[in-house]
């Protein structure tokens, strides 16, 4: 059977699954989005990313058609539809169908569509060895332009600094916000750990509130790690004895190198170790 994608009400094969070409989801990147991952069939920390969206959505001025209890109802349907125990799942609310022009009052039924497939975003080896990456040049976007916690159909700015990455032959590539302090990755969160301790840019660094952070942050505190939430530079991240990257879609994740700079030994460090471990344990347990 073909998988099958949730749109406003309806499953359709993955072939004829379609929106209009009015959208202003794809007209102007308007609208807002999930990423998550189920396993064993539970979705981690469903709660919390349908929090998220409601939060980016009310930031754009954006009213989801359903409430949350059907939106999340619909997650676990269409898992289980496509009989996806192990999964990923992309969670979209566009502003819908309107006229060529910006105004979202002219637009009308903001369409939901859940998909749900298999993800493996990069090969086990990077997870074994660790990632090389690199700082883009260009910087996230600037809180009071459009706030980086608001998790928007609108990736661009992420994509250009990806490309950058890729350029240089990186797979994901270091964002540092407009006062030059270290954000986050393209698609992921940043860690850091130096002799012992955790850290990772706070909140104000202009970051997406990333759910595999926060899981990462209480895993630490439990564990008994000294944990910082604070302003980082690109020094910090350079003399770290160990460097890790969080979500949903890549997990943990190692990195041994920066901007051509071993991190540390250069190998994965234990506390990225220790922590992978809890992890895994906590998802899949
Ligand atoms: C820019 C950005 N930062 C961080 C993350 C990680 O967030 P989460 O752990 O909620 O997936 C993502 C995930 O999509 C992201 O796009």
């Amino acid at each position: 059977m073909a998988l099958q994608i949730y749109i406003s009400g309806k499953y359709y094969d993955k072939e004829n699954a379609k929106i209009s070409v009015y959208d202003h989801g794809l007209l102007y990147g308007d609208g807002v989005f999930e990423g998550m991952r189920s396993y064993s069939g539970k979705v981690f920390r469903l709660e919390e990313h349908l929090d998220r969206l409601w939060d980016s959505a009310k930031a754009i001025w954006l009213q989801i058609p359903i409430s949350k209890q059907e939106m999340g109802t619909v997650v676990n349907k269409t898992l289980e539809i496509n009989g996806i125990r192990d999964g990923y799942i992309r969670l979209i609310v566009t502003r819908g169908a309107g006229s060529l022009g910006l105004d979202p009052n002219r637009t009308s039924d903001p369409q939901v569509i859940c998909i749900t497939d298999h993800i493996a975003l990069y090969p086990p080896e990077f997870y074994e060895k660790g990632l090389e990456i690199i700082t883009a040049s260009t910087i996230r976007n600037h809180s009071a332009a459009l706030s980086p916690r608001i998790k928007s159909l609108n990736y661009l700015n992420n994509i250009m600094a990806k490309i950058e990455g890729l350029q240089a032959g990186c797979v994901e590539a270091l964002m540092l916000n407009a006062k030059g302090e270290v954000a986050e990755c393209t698609g992921d969160n940043i860690f850091l750990v130096k002799k012992g301790k955790l850290m990772t840019p706070s909140l104000d660094s202009g970051i997406l509130d990333g759910i595999t952070r926060g899981a990462v942050l209480d895993i630490a505190r439990e564990a008994g790690i000294e944990v910082a939430e604070m302003a980082l530079t690109k020094h910090d991240v350079y003399i770290a004895d160990e460097v890790f990257l969080t979500g949903s879609a890549a997990e943990i994740i190692p990195v041994v190198k920066v901007d051509s700079r071993p991190i540390g030994d250069g190998t994965v460090g234990p506390i990225t170790l220790k922590l992978t471990k809890r992890f895994h344990q906590i998802t899949r347990e």
